[in-house]
């Protein structure tokens, strides 16, 4: 067994950085404090996990439709949500230093047993005054009382000046396809239980970011509503949940790192609550949530609309507003869960160890590394079979440096598929294909190579 050692928060970036997956937002201009943009590998592991979900929720699924609504919404959608009045974090600021807080985050950091989900404002301030729970960056116990602050971003509208009105960031994608259930009831022809699902961004005014790109104030969902008849939803919820560990599996994250976590307090929406953590290397993280949402969203829309949100069911000719299981997926913070599961340091032999990272296939940014053995006698054979592979999959064609550099360089980015051409390939039509993770190398006629690369998809 090889020894293989994980990477910490700030090797993961330093990595994300140097290969072209992540680099920090604006960066020309300094910065622009937890804003990230993903390089072209970046965008590549993303998309496929996209494709991965789609695949998953929308296409396996009988009755899921896919949908991609704007982010810019009526404002009145956010006062129906309950998101105007209700979507805040308790903000409290240390009068010595000047430094933002959440509340809550500061009376778990003092006792992790503490509940501060469970407390009400007025026993926060009062379990921070009691217990001396010290700023923890000046160590101060000077603070300000605590203030509910709302994470949605507003922004202006306006034609002329002086005719402007607030409109917002979504601040989840959830309600674009709450507005658009019927919409979709009605084009899609379907019936109860159905599906809608949506991957897009979503903003909030975070008041701790933080952790590279795990909290962060842009970022992507991938959203999945369930529309179902009340007295089932219970039933539907519980799938979900399960249903969602099964798809972290499938991409790749081991049971072992993760668990779910019920939650006690309830959202303004909520019946159920529940999401499933994964181990990060600072701690058990949110990937993912699944709420049942009762008919909460269908109800307040019908309220604030004046349109009628009802199901008509054609056998019983019941009327009823139906029930919401949600579960919703964090892109961003899944693709960080799938480095730190998969990048390693991985010790060779006594004098050597390699950067490898061992992505399922099925989602490695570049499935295959395509390498002429002696680049002034195999290239032109190379490029024709990079050619020819690349309208299958992602390739990349690699002729500089040793053959041993060129595996160490597609290790170090995840391509699961090293195919060299030497000799035997122009005399007997073979290629010799190495594997990232075994580094073992298997002859393949090439009429069969790319069978060969696609089995496991
Ligand atoms: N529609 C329900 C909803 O938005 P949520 O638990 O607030 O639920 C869903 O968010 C998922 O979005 C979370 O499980 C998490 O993975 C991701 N997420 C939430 N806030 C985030 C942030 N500030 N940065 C990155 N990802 C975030």
């Amino acid at each position: 067994m090889m020894e293989q050692r994980r990477f910490t928060m700030d090797e993961v970036a330093a990595y994300c950085n140097q290969y072209g997956f992540i680099f920090q937002g604006s960066e020309i201009y300094g910065g622009l404090a937890n804003t990230w943009d993903y390089g072209p590998l970046g965008t590549r592991l993303k998309n496929n996990i996209k494709d991965a979900w789609r695949y998953y929720f929308i296409q396996k699924r009988e009755n899921s439709f896919e949908l991609d609504a704007d982010i810019l919404m009526n404002p009145r959608v956010w006062e129906a949500s309950g998101h105007v009045l209700g979507f805040s974090d308790p903000l409290i600021d240390c009068k010595d230093c000047k430094t933002r807080h959440r509340a809550d985050s500061l009376i778990e950091a003092f006792d992790e047993n503490a509940n501060a989900d469970g407390m009400s404002q007025e026993e926060m301030m009062e379990y921070i005054r009691v217990n001396k729970v010290k700023c923890p960056v000046c160590k101060g116990t000077n603070f300000t009382t605590i203030r509910q602050f709302n994470l949605m971003f507003a922004t202006n509208r306006g034609v002329t000046s002086g005719t402007t009105s607030t409109i917002y960031l979504r601040p989840e994608n959830a309600q674009g396809e709450y507005v658009n259930y019927l919409n979709v009831l009605r084009t899609m022809r379907t019936k109860l239980p159905f599906s809608i699902g949506q991957i897009g961004k979503a903003f909030r005014n975070e008041i701790t970011p933080g952790n590279f790109t795990f909290r962060t104030i842009e970022f992507e969902q991938m959203e999945f509503q369930t529309f179902c008849k009340k007295g089932t939803d219970s039933q539907v919820y519980q799938y979900f949940k399960d249903y969602g560990k099964e798809f972290f599996n499938y991409l790749g994250l081991p049971s072992e790192r993760l668990r779910f976590h019920d939650h006690e307090k309830l959202a303004h929406y909520a019946k159920e609550a529940c999401d499933i953590e994964y181990k990060f290397p600072f701690g058990w993280g949110e990937i993912n949530g699944t709420h049942n949402r009762t008919d909460f969203d269908l109800r307040r829309h019908q309220e604030y609309s004046k349109k009628s949100m009802e199901y008509l069911d054609e056998v019983t000719k019941e009327r009823y507003i139906p029930y919401i299981i949600e579960s919703t997926y964090g892109l961003d913070r899944i693709l960080l869960a799938l480095l730190f599961e998969h990048l390693q340091e991985e010790r060779i032999n006594d004098n050597d160890t390699r950067i490898v990272f061992k992505i399922s296939p099925r989602l490695a940014p570049i499935k295959v590394n395509v390498l002429p053995l002696i680049k002034k006698k195999h290239s032109e054979k190379a490029k024709e079979i990079y050619q020819q592979l690349c309208q299958k999959m992602m390739a990349q064609y690699d002729e500089t440096g040793s053959i041993g550099k060129r595996y160490r360089r597609g290790d170090a980015i995840g391509i699961p598929y090293a195919v060299t051409i030497d000799d035997q390939t122009l005399q007997n039509q073979l290629v010799t294909v190495r594997n990232r993770d075994t580094m073992k190398q298997e002859n393949v006629k090439l009429d069969e190579l790319v069978k060969y690369l696609k089995e496991g998809d």
